[in-house]
């Protein structure tokens, strides 16, 4: 009974009719673009859903997304299809413009009164290598320069990957980019050497907050930030929710606050009041 059950679901066809559906409805959902070349890819990755739910063809998932039983099953479908493709110390540049440049600027520029910690904003965090680099040069910053407080709020639409950016166990290849002297400081060794994997220290986890938000929810953060990453995200949204989003950062940010946006990311052009200062660098 089984063996025939899987066997039906292993040869299903996502059609390009039901791609399109489900593609429009992915991208109201979450901004992701899904052209035709993401077909495949769409497929192979909800398949697993499909063996999960025991729905033998897409048409029937499609039906289930779109009931009121499927509702919760939306959060799986994003989980599904969206790139958590991501690295410590990625675009490493801009972790150096960040300490050569930016704190000492926005330290200068603050207030001597206010004493709460600078807040930091990683905006599509995936599983968390972004933010904990950020933890990390901000603690080494923090280490010489005493009265620098500081805290990282970490967001992403997925909830698979905010679970493994809170839990931050990471594999050994994946530490690779991390400073033989940062890795001594801020990263725990399994006590099974036949496990190949790291854990963040206490100390770090504690300066990040996981949160899922979408941007496309009509989202305000509690408080404003100093410093926004939004990297490697925008890219796959359309022009219209590029500019909305950028246009909301702006709102998110104290004056004088710096958005970085990935490398292949500009904003050059979709006319915000941002200024640029450093390539793919924008201050408020
Ligand atoms: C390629 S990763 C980038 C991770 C990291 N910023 C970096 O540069 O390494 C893009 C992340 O954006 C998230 N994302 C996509 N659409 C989103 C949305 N509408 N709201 C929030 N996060 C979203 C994805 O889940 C994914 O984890």
């Amino acid at each position: 009974m089984y063996k025939a059950k899987t066997t039906i679901i292993r040869d299903v066809v996502l059609s390009e009719n039901i791609f399109k559906k489900l593609g429009s409805f992915i991208q109201s959902e979450c901004g992701i673009k899904m052209p035709p070349g993401k077909r495949l890819m769409v497929q192979s990755r909800l398949m697993k859903r499909l063996r999960a739910l025991e729905i033998s063809s897409f048409e029937e998932y499609w039906a289930f997304i779109q009931s009121t039983e499927g509702k919760d099953e939306v959060i799986n479908l994003i989980n599904a299809v969206s790139t958590n493709k991501t690295d410590f110390f990625r675009e490493p540049d801009h972790f150096k413009y960040l300490i050569d440049t930016v704190l000492p600027e926005l330290i200068k520029n603050r207030p001597s009164e206010i004493r709460e910690p600078f807040k930091f904003w990683s905006a599509g965090c995936s599983t968390g290598e972004e933010p904990y680099t950020l933890a990390m040069v901000l603690s080494d910053f923090a280490e010489k320069n005493r009265s620098f407080k500081f805290k990282i709020l970490a967001t992403d639409i997925s909830t698979k990957v905010i679970e493994h950016g809170r839990i931050a166990i990471y594999s050994k290849e994946r530490i690779d980019p991390i400073p033989m002297k940062m890795k001594q400081k801020y990263l725990l060794k399994s006590k099974d050497p036949a496990k190949k994997v790291v854990r963040i220290i206490p100390e770090l986890r504690s300066k990040v907050i996981f949160r899922r938000l979408n941007f496309l929810d009509n989202f305000r953060l509690k408080e404003k930030v100093e410093v926004i990453f939004c990297r490697n995200v925008v890219i796959y949204f359309d022009r219209d929710i590029q500019k909305k989003l950028v246009e909301k950062f702006y709102e998110q940010l104290v004056p004088g606050g710096f958005l970085f946006m990935g490398h292949s990311e500009t904003i050059n052009g979709l006319n915000t009041k941002f200024r640029t200062v450093a390539p793919t660098v924008y201050q408020k």
